[in-house]
């Protein structure tokens, strides 16, 4: 009989990157990173993923650019955030203190602007890796990912650009997902994020007006779980790159549905605002599960859906 383990090892290696557990916290849902230092031990996450930098500074959407629908959140934030150069004097020294991984999300209109961001950072203590946002839109208002030459230069540029490994976070609103993935490990990427949010609208009955004021905007939360796992599914199985699969992770029975469809570490985005410990407990109940079903490594469940 297969011996019992007193604590199950969650810890994994996510393209070089070693994490004690495969819980991430999504971007744009943690802050910075490290605001949240009095509501949880930030050093129980496996990474933290930071809000989306850009080269300059951005105010983002007007409000409303929030608003709470069944089972998940509606959101039109439009990558607010400090640019790049305030982030490594303000924000990157106090990252640095954590021993938790970070990892930080950027993006741009241009591959240009990709590379320039990645650029600024590279070489500065403290990153572990890159995350680029191709959920977006580009100069030509499309979503990055649906334009497969500019997801081939953005990649390939940011990878001569800096020395950190880089995860594509992919849009789910492409034709697809499988083949974006395919995509972007041929361009060099080390890893893939699957997936951002879902296009949705909401609409105040009383004024007869959208919920938000971009109209249409990005949903988030439990809702999204089985459509993200569908992209999960559909993308890990066509690459040999690793995959942080996420979208309405909520509990640690989540996470395990993501590991089974193939992700290798997970990322808990929307369940942050509910609770700010939850990655934590999830991790705590992704080990109780492994200890319950004698599982010894992540590893031995990853991609073993059974279809
Ligand atoms: C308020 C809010 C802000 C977000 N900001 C970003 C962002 O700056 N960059 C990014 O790549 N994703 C952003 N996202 C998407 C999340 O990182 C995540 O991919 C998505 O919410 C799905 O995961 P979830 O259902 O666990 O929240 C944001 C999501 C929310 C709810």
């Amino acid at each position: 009989m297969k011996k019992i383990k007193a604590s199950p090892d969650t810890s994994i290696n996510f393209a070089g990157i070693k994490c004690k557990n495969p819980v991430f916290v999504a971007s744009g849902t943690f802050g910075y990173g490290y605001e949240a230092a009095d509501l949880t031990d930030i050093n129980s996450i496996g990474a933290i993923i930071t809000k989306t930098i850009t080269l300059s500074p951005k105010a983002g959407n007007p409000p409303p650019r929030l608003a709470e629908v069944t089972s998940g959140i509606l959101n039109s934030i439009g990558l607010q955030n400090v640019g790049v150069a305030a982030f490594c004097r303000d924000k990157l020294p106090l990252l640095q203190k954590l021993k938790t991984p970070v990892i930080v999300s950027i993006a741009g209109e241009t591959a240009a602007d990709y590379a320039a961001v990645a650029r600024a950072l590279n070489g500065k203590n403290g990153i572990a890796a890159i995350e680029l946002n191709l959920s977006c839109p580009n100069l030509k208002k499309q979503i990055i990912c649906q334009n497969a030459q500019l997801v081939n230069q953005i990649i390939s540029r940011v990878k001569k650009a800096c020395y950190y490994p880089v995860i594509a976070k992919l849009s789910p609103q492409v034709a697809d997902i499988g083949a974006l993935g395919i995509l972007a490990e041929s361009s060099g990427a080390d890893a893939l994020s699957v997936a951002n949010t879902f296009p949705g609208m909401a609409i105040n009955v009383n004024t007869f007006r959208p919920k938000i004021s971009t109209v249409t905007g990005g949903m988030s939360g439990p809702a999204i779980k089985p459509l993200a796992l569908r992209c999960v599914w559909e993308t890990a199985r066509r690459v040999r790159i690793p995959v942080l699969g996420g979208g309405g992770i909520a509990t640690g029975s989540d996470a395990i549905e993501f590991i089974l469809a193939g992700a290798r570490a997970v990322s808990a985005g929307t369940a942050n605002f509910i609770d700010p410990q939850a990655p934590a407990t999830i991790a705590a109940e992704i080990a109780e599960y492994m200890k319950k079903k004698n599982i010894s490594s992540l590893s031995d469940i990853t991609g073993k859906v059974m279809v």
